[in-house]
């Protein structure tokens, strides 16, 4: 057999079994950033976040790295670049998002956590969106990309008081 030619077909069979999931806060104007950082504090959404994506690989932007400043614990830390020089203690770099076909995953359960130049990539090859629709307003510099006529399908997960989590389906 041409080894060559069996490469791209094994990636290929490996991605088709990934299940991709974006998880994402965002406010009533869609705004998801503020300076960098997260535009609010909300301990609860961060337990969520904990919740659903612990035991799974996540994969963020390079900017979205910056902002959290160290790798998430339990966690396989995946981080897109352009940057071929990049490296980070307890992260796992790709340059493409095909390239996570490449990668070793501890589960097969992706969860892809932004920010907006990272979710505006996966997009089409999203299979759902968790989102906590947070109800206060918020200002900010980075908004989450419209999605909803893609993904028809809404059902309210969990409701707190300062948010919802919606789950997205196609
Ligand atoms: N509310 C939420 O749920 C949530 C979640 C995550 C992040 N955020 C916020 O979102 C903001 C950051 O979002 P962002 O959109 O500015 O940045 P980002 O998506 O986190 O990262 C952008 C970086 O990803 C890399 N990248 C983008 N497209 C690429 C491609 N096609 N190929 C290879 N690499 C690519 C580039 O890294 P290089 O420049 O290194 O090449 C780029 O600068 C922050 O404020 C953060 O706090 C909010």
């Amino acid at each position: 057999m041409d080894t060559d030619q069996s490469k791209p077909q094994q990636a290929q069979t490996m991605q088709q079994k990934l299940k991709l999931t974006a998880m994402v806060a965002m406010t009533p104007e869609r705004v998801i950033g503020k300076d960098g950082g997260l535009p609010w504090h909300l301990p609860e959404d961060l337990k969520v976040f904990r919740k659903y994506t612990t035991g799974h690989p996540i994969v963020m932007g390079r900017k979205t790295w910056d902002s959290i400043g160290k790798p998430l614990p339990k966690r396989q830390n995946i981080v897109l670049t352009r940057d071929t020089n990049w490296s980070a203690d307890g992260a796992e770099v790709i340059y493409t998002p095909e390239d996570l076909a490449t990668l070793k995953l501890m589960d097969n359960n992706v969860f892809i956590i932004g920010g907006a130049q990272v979710y505006a990539l996966f997009l089409d090859q999203l299979d759902e969106m968790l989102v906590s629709h947070v109800y206060e307003t918020h200002p900010g510099d980075t908004w989450l990309p419209e999605f909803e006529d893609t993904f028809p399908n809404m059902t309210i997960e969990e409701t707190y008081e300062t948010f919802e989590l919606r789950r997205y389906t196609r």
